[in-house]
């Protein structure tokens, strides 16, 4: 059979979502959610990542959306459901969207327009995929912010400082953690409350169900960016050090604090410096091909654009780079 073009296979989505409309959502007329049951049709050339954040239009409507759950991909001959992780391009998928607030929407069984969206790269700003709202999640309504009478003002004061994240990012072996910990242990000195977030470390609890891929790098750094924003609520200079690899995820990072709340510092060490250090013999590994995915060889890098600080980690030792990252709190009078 000839490969399908996109309207082909977003019509092979709108009869799916006909064909199983969920009528109690139809008559339901307070179409309000900010979570939705949705068909993909993934246009873009770099796979879908679930948990990275894409741009959501639809009529009226331009918000950070991320998919939180692919349920399966559609075979656009036998309509026969296959279990997928990632859906490539012209792959029909269907999953659950999460935007970062309410929007009035319409499902497209009863609203073929306002139930049409398209997703596009936060970065390039291209179009990655065509979607439709099959209908929006209960929960969604379900589930209210509890106010709390003791909020991150409060608990600043009562610490005494500006809650904040250093948020550490480059190679492996690059000295981001070595960096990350001294200046915990100076900040502390100084008496202030910190909290350091170490990849390695995170992985043995937390995100210990995930490996190196792109999509569990994704979820990976979602996670920490969900940690370092209660740890800043609660009052705390977060110290966050991860590869980070992806623009993208640092950005969607940077985005979840006020500007005055976050830095990004990048640990600014070559690739053969980092390797010939190889702390921990993973690049050693890497190479004889016992690791898969391993950063800087067979898994990207992105070179931070605008980090606010730049550490020179080939050259310098770790406590005069420490010691910078001091100044410029200091001078930015974040401490
Ligand atoms: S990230 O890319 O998701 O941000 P993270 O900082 O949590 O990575 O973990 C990186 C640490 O895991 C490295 O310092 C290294 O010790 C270890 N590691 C194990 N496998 C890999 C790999 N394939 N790529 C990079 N680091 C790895």
């Amino acid at each position: 059979m000839a490969r399908l073009n996109i309207d082909q296979l977003v019509e092979i989505a709108a009869r799916e979502i006909r064909s199983n409309p969920k009528l109690d959502d139809v008559k339901d007329q307070k179409w309000h959610s900010d979570q939705f049951a949705v068909y993909l049709v993934w246009q873009g050339t770099e796979p879908l990542l679930p948990g990275r954040s894409y741009a959501f239009i639809s009529p009226g409507t331009r918000i950070n959306c991320s998919v939180s759950s692919l349920k399966f991909r559609l075979d656009p001959e036998n309509k026969r459901q296959i279990a997928a992780s990632t859906l490539n391009h012209l792959e029909i998928g269907y999953c659950n969207i999460e935007l970062d607030h309410s929007i009035d929407y319409a499902p497209a069984s009863a609203d073929r327009n306002l139930g049409t969206f398209s997703l596009l790269d936060s970065l390039t700003g291209k179009k990655v995929a065509t979607g439709l709202i099959q209908f929006g999640l209960r929960r969604a309504t379900n589930i209210r912010w509890q106010e709390v009478e003791i909020d991150q003002a409060a608990r600043a004061v009562a610490k005494q400082q500006k809650p904040y994240v250093l948020w550490f990012t480059g190679l492996s072996g690059s000295g981001k953690s070595t960096i990350a910990s001294l200046l915990e242990k100076k900040l502390h000195a100084l008496g202030h409350h910190t909290y350091l977030l170490d990849g390695d470390n995170v992985r043995h609890g937390l995100c210990r169900d995930l490996g190196f891929t792109d999509a569990d790098r994704v979820e990976n750094i979602r996670r920490i960016s969900e940690t370092a924003r209660l740890f800043v609520d609660a009052g705390l200079i977060v110290i966050v050090s991860f590869i980070s690899p992806f623009t993208t995820e640092r950005r969607m990072a940077r985005d979840l604090f006020k500007d005055e709340e976050f830095s990004e510092i990048y640990v600014n060490t070559p690739l053969e410096i980092c390797e010939k250090r190889d702390p921990k013999g993973l690049y050693r590994k890497a190479r004889r091909g016992e690791i898969k995915n391993f950063t800087g060889l067979d898994s990207p890098y992105e070179i931070p654009e605008r980090a606010d600080i730049i550490l020179n980690g080939g050259k310098e030792e770790p406590e005069i780079l420490a010691d910078q990252v001091l100044d410029y709190l200091k001078q930015g009078k974040f401490i």
